[in-house]
């Protein structure tokens, strides 16, 4: 096993240095860590890329782009320009053994490296070979697999097979960046920290989970991948499987990385594949239509720059599924997700089971116990419970108990790429997922996939500005449930 190493001599080599992942997030997370003192000094940050640019360039590139992604009151342009120093560009066709050099011989000390692999996945496999061959990738070395790993489970198991012949499984960090997420890592201590839960956490008691990532934002310039990925490949392969995991696992008997992947795969490996019959009575895709955001009018995904006219491709996703074990059987989990809804909103609802018997009789107005845990735009935990309304007679109203996550510390809230970062310069692999996972994962996902693509499955337009087709409603309402919105 790799051993932390936080005060090494560390490069963190960005593959993809001049894309959109490094200016919006990489690189503000670095500023931020680096603003905290938390790289050690020596620290460099070497950003690979194909333009032909120098260190100066490539500065004043990311001098313009990044700061807008960085929170005003955390910019400080004397840190910033600290912050820069450590940056230097390396130009190389990363598809071109002799250009390594380039790169080898900045990387000419012995150093921890930690290797960030932002570019298309079907560029890992040549890279983490180039790499070994120019003599980079030590036992120490470290490398960053971003999301997507492959488009289905063959394509997934080929990218791992390859990454696999050069780094052994402790030297990979396969991130998710949801499991960076503050209130998604405070959802296990929330879980497992608190008695009051534990018993109650399971069938009968639950009645239903739901989970939805809804965005606003729509495809943007990202069209060119979307539209070969859509919501489930881009989404519910990954962040709302991983969200579900965490929401369902049983207890691991220590938090080191393993014996909390060893849980979650065991739920990934319980998910209840669906057949045609299922795919078509428990999944909605959807196709978002020109609407309306926050106010202003948007395009149809259809009309969106490099989208084909005839795309099939899902902007929306809605399912219904059941994990096959003891403490979910009979519990449906519903998950949601899509671009261009009405609100960004992440939320968790955990659906407390009816009264089996109510003394208030006709009075009883009594609506289900919810534990709400909101992960986004603002973070809290809220529980929904029924309680007198104030007066003579005895009527029940619901109210929220609530806790503001934000206001129940004076910490720092450290975002998700920051945070997995720290992570993986720390060795600390629990919030990255293990090659088995991810495949379990794809093996889940596949069957739906191809069911889609079997039954010609058109996606259901709504209006950019709505909750998705209707279809998604009708999905809950034959349980006698509704998202939490309509409820
Ligand atoms: C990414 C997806 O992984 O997550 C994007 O590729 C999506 O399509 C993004 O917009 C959502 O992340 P967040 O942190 O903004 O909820």
């Amino acid at each position: 096993m790799t051993s932390p190493q936080t005060d090494a001599a560390l490069d963190i080599v960005i593959f993809g240095g001049a894309g959109d992942l490094s200016f919006r997030k990489l690189l503000p997370a670095l500023y931020m860590a680096h603003a905290h003192d938390k790289l050690s000094a020596d620290t460099r940050i070497l950003a690979v890329g194909r333009q032909a640019w120098d260190t100066e360039a490539y500065l004043k590139f990311i001098d313009e782009k990044s700061p807008d992604f960085i929170e005003t009151s955390s910019f400080d342009r004397v840190t910033w320009q600290a912050f820069l120093k450590r940056l230097v560009y390396v130009s190389v066709d990363v598809t071109s053994a002799p250009a390594y050099a380039a790169l080898k011989s900045v990387c000419n000390t012995p150093r921890l490296r930690v290797f960030y692999l932002a570019t298309a996945p079907s560029l890992f496999s040549q890279i983490c070979a180039h790499l070994h061959s120019v003599g980079l990738v030590d036992a120490q070395a470290r490398v960053v697999l971003e999301k997507p790993l492959g488009t289905d489970l063959a394509s997934a198991r080929a990218i791992n097979q390859d990454v696999a012949q050069y780094f052994n499984e402790q030297q990979i960090y396969r991130i998710d960046h949801y499991l960076g997420k503050e209130t998604v890592q405070n959802l296990m201590v929330l879980r497992f920290g608190n008695a009051i839960f534990e018993p109650l956490w399971r069938a009968p008691y639950i009645k239903s989970v739901q989970i939805t990532v809804a965005e606003t934002v729509g495809v943007g310039s990202r069209a060119g991948f979307y539209d070969g990925a859509g919501a489930m490949r881009d989404m519910v392969q990954n962040h709302l499987l991983q969200l579900l995991c965490i929401v369902a696992m049983e207890q691991p008997i220590s938090l080191d990385a393993d014996d909390v992947r060893d849980e979650k795969l065991k739920v990934l490996r319980s998910l209840r594949r669906m057949s045609l019959a299922d795919i078509k009575r428990d999944t909605v895709r959807g196709q978002y239509t020109a609407g309306a955001s926050d106010g202003q009018a948007v395009k149809g995904y259809l009309e969106e720059d490099n989208v084909p006219p005839d795309s099939r491709t899902e902007t929306f996703v809605a399912l219904r599924l059941q994990i096959n074990n003891a403490r979910w059987a009979q519990v449906p989990f519903f998950l949601r997700t899509g671009k261009r809804l009405q609100n960004r909103q992440s939320e968790i609802i955990i659906e407390f089971a009816d009264q089996p018997f109510s003394v208030f009789g006709k009075r009883d107005m009594s609506e289900p116990n919810r534990l709400i845990i909101t992960l986004q735009p603002e973070e809290s935990i809220e529980l929904a419970m029924m309680v007198k309304e104030p007066g003579t007679g005895l009527r029940m109203h619901p109210v929220h108990l609530g806790l503001d996550l934000q206001q129940s510390s004076e910490k720092r809230r450290a975002e998700a790429y920051e945070r997995l970062l720290m992570d993986v310069i720390k060795g600390r692999l629990t919030h990255f997922m293990r090659r088995d996972e991810l495949e379990a994962a794809w093996n889940w996902v596949d069957p739906i996939l191809t069911g889609w693509a079997e039954l010609d499955d058109k996606p259901r337009p709504y209006s950019a500005g709505s909750w998705g087709p209707a279809a998604s409603s009708a999905l809950m309402a034959r349980d006698e449930l509704s998202w939490f919105e309509e409820s």
